[in-house]
């Protein structure tokens, strides 16, 4: 058939199969990538996400520091197993104030994207400065080290205007108030109200026991926020997108 004729010109001239291949490729590439330009947002807004209150972000820099995410991936899938251990499937409306995301690549350890509220902060210092006294078979390094690194809050205001110029809506309030707001969450008889008006629900506790603020605090708040910002009690996905 003349058609057929045709295509062995193409097949035989690499050059020419080249340039097809790649005119063919980009129409496909343009057609999927184009149209996101176009959407205003591509994530579904979820009620209950909000950005890390400034001492959870602390906790997250340290998380990222300690490379937690060579071992813990923080990406529930919506599979059967996954779904009856961790919790409910991850949203992308709950990774959305995280710059750079913890997905993760690795399970050494479980998944850690909903483990908030799930131990008390006791059990957390337990377990982080030893892990093997809560679980004898772990093979998870010890971070004792971090009861004590004290904390002052001299860097979060430039931290939180890094996150801000990537796109997370830190308002002016929480700006102004960034380090009194650091402070107050680990601390229960401080004057919070503010911080859980600029951050819904945030857990204020004496996270590590000591009276002073450590990397150890940070880390815990960030731990015990994971997972808990949505109420999947009330929670129906947008089946129109
Ligand atoms: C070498 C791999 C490794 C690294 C690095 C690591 N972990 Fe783990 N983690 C594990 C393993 C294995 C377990 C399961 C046994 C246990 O509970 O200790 C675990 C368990 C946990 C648990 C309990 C989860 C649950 O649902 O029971 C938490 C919380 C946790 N790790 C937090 C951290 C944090 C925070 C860091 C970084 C400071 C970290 N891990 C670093 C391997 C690791």
């Amino acid at each position: 058939m003349a058609f057929l004729d045709k295509h062995k010109a193409i097949e035989t001239h690499a050059t020419l199969l080249l340039v097809l291949s790649l005119l063919v490729v980009s129409i496909g590439g343009i057609v999927q990538i184009v149209p996101l330009f176009y959407l205003e947002n591509t994530i579904e807004k979820v009620e209950g996400v909000r950005p890390y209150s400034p001492l959870e972000l602390a906790g997250r820099d340290i998380y990222i520091r300690e490379g937690c995410y060579v071992c813990h991936s923080q990406m529930i899938r919506p599979m059967r197993d996954e779904v009856e251990r961790y919790g409910h499937y991850s949203l992308a409306a709950e990774s959305m104030y995280d710059h750079p995301f913890q997905w993760g690549s690795k399970r050494t350890g479980p998944d850690l994207a909903r483990v908030g509220g799930r131990y008390s902060d006791a059990w957390h210092v337990d377990h982080l400065t030893d892990p093997q006294s809560v679980v004898p078979e772990s093979v998870m390094p010890k971070y004792g080290y971090l009861l004590n690194a004290e904390l002052d809050g001299r860097h979060i205001t430039q931290i939180m205007n890094t996150h801000r110029f990537v796109g997370v809506p830190y308002d002016e309030a929480m700006m102004e108030n960034a380090v009194a707001d650091f402070m107050a969450q680990g601390d229960p008889n401080s004057d919070y109200a503010g911080l859980q008006e600029r951050y819904a629900k945030a857990n204020v506790s004496n996270f590590d026991g000591q009276p002073q603020l450590t990397e150890m605090d940070a880390l815990i708040a960030y731990l015990q926020v994971l997972g808990t910002m949505v109420d999947f009690s009330t929670f129906t996905p947008d089946a129109s997108r």
